[in-house]
């Protein structure tokens, strides 16, 4: 946690020059509302700007500038050329100034609704949070939205900078009525401080120093309260945390662990558990790049050298013993969703902690929040920018905190299997564990016994194509030809398994993902009864069919592509059903209104047009025949 604790012992908060204390800060608002320009005015009053950029800036107002040959201090910020030529500020950037008292770390994050997910990452390890509004529009949509974004990241302070006061005259009413409202609604956010200040960016008023603009404004310039605004937590230190990046085993004889200490404190001679196993041992060394010392505490990088040879990988960390973390696969978190492609529950992302990386899924959506009410509202997914909180299930358990108590152990963000895009954060609130006593039972006749009985190998013929792709007809004459040669087999066919098990579900992207994990779970139930399945379903997304082949052991998931053309399939349109949603009957519909995501890498590819069915189930055939000649060799 990025917190500063009372606790001498905090490295990423001594290691300023001077012995200064650290500040680190997020502004939220929009270029509009004068973000960029107060930057450029907290930068250029502390004098935090070298000579070059100074004259550069005073150069490139003249030219540029929309303040009349003034210093315009939002170019100062706005930086790249192709942002200024956009308008808007892209991506977060990291900026530094000291005060006589502080040294700060300004996060600029930018205020365009769609870049959410950057003031996410700066707000992550930011105390304190510029709430920036333009005073003449009072409090917005996008103010609550960082407001609540900051609350929950664990921000505890918060200045709500209410800008342009120039333009309302200076008048106290305005901005009492700001500071009044803005109060009502953050009420319930838990910041410990909300600090409102009235301010001109443009002209410096309250930003480095008391203006007299204001004389009813009693309070503090923005400087001043940030230099004085209080960011200690009276609680007690937080307990040992070391997610372990590496274990470092450059010869023989020595063993160390490496990483860096998220939270708490570690002493020679200090006992530490590994966290998913429970062993314990005791720290032998402390290793730095400068040498051994004694402790090492928050933010520092070290090398740990335990005393027993215990089991510690990456993925494990190394904790306090009477304050350990949870380990557990299933967990509640708010989650933030960043893509332009809804959630998906039951949908597998790649769940990435501090240190571990997991496949997971949201196994229920619990509801989502409006951002401006803080209402709960029932949803099946989230679109871009919309909060929720959600039950999740990691494919093994992972070690974590509760954000709430610590924010680098209880952070997640989630990934999208096939782009890499990061799709989500998650702040975890609470673990779960439903499934805590539920044990594997051990069958006396098993997979095997059953499999040996039919005297042959199960396994999954997994059809998949458009909607009239001749998947079904094809799964037909294969299922034929395996009955007629003496094999076990079933036909799972998505149009017959909706009409039972899945009658609750239709064909939106949520509805068809569960509508395939229930298939594959049925199938997979059948191949442990021995038997050869073949399942004949559209399956539209790579996830869900990638999902389907990894439930079963390896080699038992046979992939066949049914290519069949869009244009061929509207022709033959065996159920009439193509029309229909060519014309708007039909919403989602495959191929037309809802996306089919081609198999990149299937096992049996059939080019369906213009050749007998009964010749491709010949090819499948013979495929599975050599299939099993080559298992049997
Ligand atoms: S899947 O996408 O979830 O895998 P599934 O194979 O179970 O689909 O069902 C597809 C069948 O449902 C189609 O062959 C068609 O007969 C029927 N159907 C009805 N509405 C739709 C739709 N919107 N999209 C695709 N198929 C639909």
């Amino acid at each position: 946690m990025r917190k500063e604790s009372q606790s001498s012992c905090n490295f990423a908060r001594q290691a300023n020059e001077g012995g200064k204390s650290l500040l680190r800060f997020i502004t939220c608002g929009s270029v509009d509302d004068g973000k960029s320009t107060l930057i450029g005015r907290l930068l250029y009053d502390t004098k935090s700007l070298f000579e070059d950029q100074l004259s550069t800036l005073k150069k490139e107002s003249a030219l540029y500038g929309t303040t009349d040959g003034d210093i315009d201090f939002a170019l100062l910020v706005d930086g790249l050329d192709a942002e200024r030529e956009q308008g808007i500020t892209i991506d977060v950037a990291h900026r530094f100034f000291s005060s006589s008292k502080r040294n700060f770390i300004i996060a600029d994050t930018p205020g365009h609704e769609e870049y959410t997910r950057n003031m996410v990452t700066a707000a992550s390890t930011a105390d304190l949070a510029i709430i920036l509004v333009d005073g003449r529009y009072g409090i917005r949509q996008q103010t609550r939205r960082h407001s609540f974004i900051a609350s929950l990241l664990g921000i505890r302070h918060v200045v709500l900078a209410i800008n342009k006061m120039d333009l309302l005259q200076y008048q106290q009413e305005a901005f009492e009525k700001l500071t009044a409202d803005y109060k009502e609604f953050a009420e319930e956010l838990g910041f410990q401080t909300i600090k409102a200040i009235p301010m001109s960016a443009l002209f410096g008023v309250n930003v480095a120093s008391k203006s007299e603009e204001t004389p009813w404004y009693g309070g503090p310039s923005l400087v001043d309260h940030l230099d004085a605004v209080s960011i200690s937590q009276p609680e007690l230190e937080s307990p040992f945390r070391f997610p372990v990046q590496w274990v470092n085993r450059p010869n023989r004889d020595f063993r160390g662990v490496s990483g860096q200490v998220a939270s708490g404190k570690v002493s020679v001679g200090d006992s530490v558990t590994v966290a998913k196993s429970g062993r314990h041992t005791t720290i032998k060394r402390i290793v730095t790049y400068e040498g051994d010392q004694s402790s090492a505490c928050e933010g520092q990088a070290v090398t740990l050298v335990l005393k027993d040879d215990v089991e510690v990988s990456r993925g494990n960390m190394l904790v306090s013993p009477t304050s350990r973390p949870n380990v557990a696969d299933q967990f509640q978190a708010y989650i933030i969703w960043f893509s332009h492609e809804s959630l998906i529950p039951g949908r597998p992302y790649v769940l990435r902690t501090e240190t571990d990386s997991v496949s997971a899924t949201i196994t229920a959506l619990r509801y989502s929040v409006d951002v401006n009410s803080r209402g709960h509202q029932l949803a099946k997914t989230l679109a871009m920018n919309e909060i929720g909180v959600c039950n999740l299930s990691t494919q093994h358990p992972i070690c974590f905190d509760a954000y709430a108590s610590n924010r680098t152990t209880g952070n997640f963000i989630l990934i999208d299997r096939f782009t890499n895009e990061t799709v989500g954060a998650g702040m975890i609130i609470h673990s779960l564990h439903r499934a805590n006593n539920v044990h594997w039972q051990a069958l006396t006749i098993d997979k095997v016994a059953h499999a040996a009985q039919k005297n042959q190998l199960p396994v999954v013929l997994w059809f998949t194509g458009l909607s009239g792709s001749g998947k079904t007809t094809i799964a037909n004459l294969v299922e034929k030809l395996l009955h007629a040669a003496g094999k076990h087999t079933f036909l799972l066919d998505g149009d017959n398994v909706r009409h039972g098990l899945n009658r609750d579900l239709g064909f939106t992207a949520e509805d068809r993902v569960e509508n395939i994990r229930r298939i594959a779970e049925v199938a997979k139930l059948m191949t442990e009864a021995g038997l050869i399945v073949l399942v004949s379903l559209i399956s539209p997304f790579r996830s869900e069919r990638r999902m389907a082949r990894e439930m079963m052991p390896e080699g038992e998931f046979i992939e066949i592509f049914v290519d069949t053309p869009i244009e061929e399939c509207i022709r033959r349109d065996p159920k009439g059903l193509y029309k229909k949603a060519i014309t708007g009957q039909i919403p989602n519909f495959t191929g037309i209104s809802s996306p089919y995501e081609v198999p990149e890498n299937p096992d049996i590819h059939l080019y369906a047009v213009d050749r007998d069915p009964s010749e491709l189930a010949d090819h499948v055939g013979d495929f599975l025949h050599g299939f099993w000649t080559r298992l049997s060799d």
